[in-house]
């Protein structure tokens, strides 16, 4: 069997404005929350424990205190919701109205202008999927939107139910797969 583990990043000060995309520092609560996962990893001893965020800063500093090396992947990166960056989803609805529509009609489909879809995200984590299958005692931590399309691979989702999957913040996910066979373990930790 291998053990990965996923988990967003600690809130940011763009989670706290409900504002989507940017590359926002974590806000107090996400620093506690980086802090709460380094004790629990520094405490657990996994063995050959390795780490893969995204480029972004939120991500990084959510593995700062943890002792294991780590690499930052683009693939990680978050949705990315183009001219809608560093809006709140009221802004949008007031701004874009028949593009917030239509993510509402096909949330997999719908891709922001200049920006991706939930499909998109699907395709650029193959190869990181790929990658995946080759390791073991991996600690993942990317974002809400890909976290979906990369749980809901080893959950076997069906593709409609991805971006609708629930991945709350300050939680870690355990899966221990063996074969076709994934064990998920929820593991909240309190901070
Ligand atoms: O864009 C970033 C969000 O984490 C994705 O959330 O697809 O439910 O709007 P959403």
């Amino acid at each position: 069997p291998k053990t990965f583990y996923f988990s967003r990043h600690g809130e940011s000060e763009f989670n706290v404005l409900g504002r989507i995309g940017g590359d926002a520092d974590l806000s107090p609560r996400g620093r506690m929350y980086a802090a709460a996962l380094a004790r629990h990893f520094n405490e657990a001893e996994v063995h050959d424990l390795h780490i893969w965020t995204s480029e972004k800063r939120r991500t990084k500093q959510t593995v700062a205190g943890i002792n294991a090396t780590s690499e930052a992947i683009p693939a990680l990166n978050e949705l990315d919701a183009g001219v809608c960056e560093g809006y709140s989803y009221e802004e949008m609805q007031d701004k874009f109205p028949q593009e917030f529509a239509w993510r509402d009609q096909d949330k997999l489909r719908y891709r922001y202008p200049w920006g991706e879809s939930y499909v998109d995200i699907m395709h650029r984590i193959r190869p990181v999927l790929l990658e995946l299958e080759r390791e073991d005692n991996l600690l993942v931590v990317s974002h809400q939107a890909v976290l979906r399309c990369l749980l809901g691979y080893f959950m076997n989702k069906k593709p409609d139910e991805l971006p609708y999957m629930n991945v709350p913040l300050h939680t870690i996910i355990k899966l221990t797969t063996s074969g076709y066979k994934t064990h998920m373990e929820v593991i909240k930790l309190n901070i």
